[in-house]
């Protein structure tokens, strides 16, 4: 896949009406819906404010978590999970799409700007074209939920082409949503069939950094995979056994790999129908010459609670009773060392349960290995990346995703359709 794509720099968008699509997809507040997190929203700062220096007008729009807009799919799906048909009210469902308005992420990208953020009341609207047909050089609006739209996640022709429309004539398509380009939604990819697309500096800056730890890393190359299951990294750990020089196996499912080369694991997270996958990565390991380094001893624990009290035992003689639940001091000295070799790390997925203290040592030392070390540091999103920020390391790592699904296909090699749709340069 072309990573060089034309960005913001190649395009002069002096008083054109830029459409600019970002990641803001935030953590909130289940209670008052407060914003937990803001780094996506800062990580879209630069290109908001460059495109607003250069006089462009925007618009800018971002899904926020997984609204369902037909009332008819909402009360399906909640029935499927065994709630009571008669509760399924429309008042219901509308509380749903309530509670992802995009008001607390105009307040707070207002606040970070320091200016107003016009909010839209609709994604295509009248209320959007009339405040997009409004909005002046140097100012910013931000569209309601994409997702609230019918035809975003399906990649409607006619809702990416309204959108575009939103930018005029003369509209250019931004996109800065790292997070959301391994989406084909009409946001994301089928508005730059209708406008000239390029990215912002976020995309930009992610797709140099991991491209090129990919396409031509400083090595040794050592690849740090963790996270409980074998069955969502198959994709990751075959695309980098044709690159990595090293991968490290941490977290659930190192269980599947240890059961697999004949360990007993107890009652370990195990994808009994991933053993065969888990030898051949073994076998193809080998015959690329990869190392191949798994953990050797095992944090146990009888139940997977916060209270458990932890028991060593070596990674392939797992007690009937026990799980396994973190990596063992062996495993943790083993992988630091792998670690202070590299010339580049790339890491996804935590080596236990991270959220447990009693199980979080295994993740804190190998954040601790890559803090230390003068190797560069990729975090590939997700759990690994807020492991990272709760420990206090993120500021000494190179590289820190804002891209969970994005990161993982990115790694994983697959054409991403909200990069492939920009402008080569
Ligand atoms: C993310 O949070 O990883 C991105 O915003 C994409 O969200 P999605 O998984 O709901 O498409």
């Amino acid at each position: 896949m072309n990573y060089n794509k034309k960005t913001v720099k190649d395009i002069d968008v002096k008083g054109r009406k830029v459409l600019l699509r970002c990641d803001f997809n935030v953590p909130q507040d289940k209670a008052t819906g407060a914003i937990t997190d803001d780094k996506r929203i800062r990580a879209a700062l630069p290109t908001i404010q460059y495109l607003l220096d250069q006089g462009a007008a925007v618009i800018a729009c971002s899904h926020l978590g997984k609204p369902e807009p037909s009332f008819d799919k909402w009360a399906k799906k909640q029935a499927e999970k065994g709630k009571d048909p008669a509760s399924l009210t429309k008042e219901k469902w509308e509380k749903t799409l309530e509670a992802l308005c995009m008001e607390p992420v105009a307040k707070r990208l207002g606040e970070l700007l320091g200016r107003d953020v016009v909010l839209a009341g609709d994604v295509v609207g009248p209320d959007a074209q009339a405040k997009a047909a409004a909005l002046q050089p140097g100012e910013i609006m931000l569209l309601q939920n994409t997702r609230f739209e019918k035809g975003e996640t399906k990649n409607d022709p006619e809702l990416a082409k309204a959108m575009a429309g939103l930018a005029g004539a003369d509209g250019v398509y931004v996109s800065d949503a790292f997070g959301a380009v391994h989406r084909a939604h009409a946001s994301t990819a089928g508005v730059a069939a209708y406008l000239p697309a390029v990215s912002g500096f976020l995309i930009e800056k992610e797709l140099e950094i991991m491209g090129g730890a990919l396409a031509d890393p400083k090595r040794p190359l050592v690849a740090i995979l963790g996270g409980s299951k074998v069955s969502s990294k198959i994709g990751v750990i075959n695309h980098l056994l044709d690159i990595a020089d090293m991968i490290i196996i941490g977290g659930g499912m190192a269980y599947t790999f240890a059961k697999a080369q004949g360990g007993s694991v107890g009652t370990s997270l195990l994808e009994s129908d991933w053993l065969d996958y888990c030898n051949e990565m073994i076998a193809k390991a080998k015959e690329k010459g990869v190392k191949l380094l798994l953990p050797v001893d095992t944090l146990c624990a009888k139940e997977f609670s916060a209270e458990a009290e932890p028991v060593l035992h070596d990674t392939m003689a797992i007690p009937g009773d026990m799980m396994g639940m973190d990596i063992g001091p062996k495993t943790i000295e083993a992988f630091s060392a792998a670690i202070q070799g590299a010339g580049t790390v790339i890491w996804n997925g935590p080596m236990g349960v991270f959220e447990f203290a009693n199980f979080a040592g295994g993740t804190r030392a190998i954040a601790q290995a890559l803090a230390g070390t003068d190797a560069i540091t990729i975090i590939g999103g997700g759990d690994s990346a807020a492991a990272v920020a709760q420990m206090g390391f993120a500021d000494k790592m190179t590289h820190i995703s804002t891209g969970g699904g994005a990161s993982l296909e990115f790694l994983e090699g697959k054409e991403l359709p909200g990069v492939a749709c920009l402008l080569d340069q």
